[in-house]
């Protein structure tokens, strides 16, 4: 074997150095972890007899929160990758009006710690980025939005950023006491417009809104199984619902194809020249569907540290009934689902039943109504190559094949069967 014990070797100490880094980062801000939930410290006391618990009384500044007024919070964590539709999911969540929601924060992990090498497949990098990915869940969890400061970049000065990775996608980020340029009656702040208007971030009061909502939703899509959560998700502090967006991994392609223009130049040539260059990085391909079905096995296996945690649902079922799969969302995460979110789909998809109404703005509209719209875009031989390479995932999440060119254009004929993946509760 050319790949000898020296190497391993090698990879294991560069790899506790930049774990060492990446330590002393974060050790370099005050940052009290409380062992384990007791009226002691936590504040997780007799909800019937004593008071709510107040920040900072009892000795853990970190979590208290998270069980003030004994009203537990719900924890909402949108696993997904990039391309899956899973900003339409975040902004389901972000209509809510008890929702701190905040878009993919660990972007800034990933920039910080593996700036060089964005796309790594290092399984030292990847250790790494995880355990500081688990650590900024946490304490985002706990609304401490201060922890992401060290990530950063330039450093914030008094608690304050421009630089807050789509600040513009938190309508609470958007939304007075956290921005002053918007009234109440601005409902939908355009997210170009708010990170235009609402200038510096303070920190500071964006923690402040978080804290008042009684619950708090992330999306991230940078980390690919999920069982490199079970310690978040086994964390007594925390109350996580998971829920697993995935996408027929050819509609993925098509997309990242058309959005990530430089990365996917190859992919391009080979649609429009029809011959697959040989320096194609197959990784871009073969990477989702390997995590996905690792992942995808560990969550449909019921492991019981998912159970009432665990929810897989496929963007195409979204995007064909919106409002009915918003409601089973809902109920799974036990929240009751607020008007604000019906009227939201309403305005920014076709709707469940008016198959055929126009939508006027693109994006959002466009990714609910297009699911299927990769199989005019992919060449067949694009679309065959695909299918070989992740045929078990297609099989275990219910997308069928095609044998020909005619199937793969006929929109008729759907490639998505009927197949129900109930919440694990
Ligand atoms: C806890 O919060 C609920 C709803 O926000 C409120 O009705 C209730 O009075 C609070 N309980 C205490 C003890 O403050
Ligand atoms: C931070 O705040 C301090 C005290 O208010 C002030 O003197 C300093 O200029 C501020 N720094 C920046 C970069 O705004
Ligand atoms: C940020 O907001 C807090 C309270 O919300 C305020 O006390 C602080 O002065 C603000 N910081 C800056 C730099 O404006
Ligand atoms: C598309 O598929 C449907 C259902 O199998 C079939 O009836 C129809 O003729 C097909 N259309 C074309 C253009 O092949």
């Amino acid at each position: 074997m050319q790949c000898s014990w020296k190497a391993v070797i090698l990879l294991a100490l560069a790899s506790i150095a930049i774990q060492y880094t990446a330590i002393r980062t974060l050790t370099s801000k005050p940052f009290q972890l409380c062992t384990l939930p007791s009226p002691q410290n936590c504040g997780l006391g007799d909800p019937e007899t004593d008071p709510p618990f107040e920040r900072g009384s009892a000795g853990c500044e970190d979590y208290p929160y998270v069980y003030l007024n004994a009203t537990r919070k719900t924890h909402v964590l949108v696993l997904a990758t990039t391309r899956s539709g899973s900003s339409f999911v975040g902004q389901l969540l972000n209509q809510h009006q008890e929702v701190f929601y905040l878009f993919e924060p660990l972007y800034h992990v990933q920039t910080t710690l593996i700036p060089r090498l964005s796309h790594s497949h290092n399984t030292a990098d990847r250790r790494v980025m995880l355990g500081a990915s688990r650590d900024l869940l946490r304490s985002l969890y706990g609304c401490d939005l201060y922890f992401l400061e060290s990530y950063i970049k330039p450093t914030p000065t008094n608690h304050t950023t421009d630089k807050l990775f789509r600040r513009g996608a938190s309508r609470a980020l958007c939304q007075q006491p956290v921005c002053d340029a918007f009234g109440p009656a601005d409902v939908n702040v355009d997210e170009g417009d708010c990170v235009k208007k609402c200038a510096l971030l303070n920190m500071t009061s964006a923690t402040e809104a978080c804290r008042e909502k009684q619950h708090v939703a992330i999306k991230i899509v940078r980390v690919p199984e999920i069982g490199d959560l079970r310690a978040l998700l086994e964390d007594p502090r925390l109350n996580i619902k998971v829920i697993q967006l995935v996408r027929d991994p050819r509609g993925i392609l098509s997309s990242r194809i058309e959005t990530f223009r430089d990365t996917y130049r190859l992919w391009r040539i080979w649609r429009a020249t029809g011959r697959k260059p040989y320096n194609l990085d197959l990784s871009q391909l073969t990477v989702v569907c390997e995590d996905y079905r690792s992942s995808v096995s560990t969550g449909l296996s019921h492991p019981y540290w998912l159970k009432g945690k665990y929810m897989l649902v496929r963007y195409e079922d979204l995007a064909k009934s919106p409002l009915q799969k918003t409601k089973e969302i809902y109920d799974y995460l036990g929240l009751p689902m607020d008007k604000n979110i019906e009227d939201w789909i309403h305005a920014n998809t076709r709707g469940s039943n008016e198959p055929s109404a126009k939508h006027k703005f693109g994006t959002i509209r466009d990714s609910a109504a297009n699911a299927e719209s990769w199989r005019l875009k992919l060449s067949y031989d694009m679309v065959e190559y695909t299918q070989t390479v992740c045929q078990k995932v297609l099989h275990q999440l219910g997308y069928k094949t095609v044998r020909s060119v005619e199937e793969l254009k006929n929109l008729s004929i759907s490639l998505v069967q009927d197949k129900t993946f109930a919440p694990f509760l």
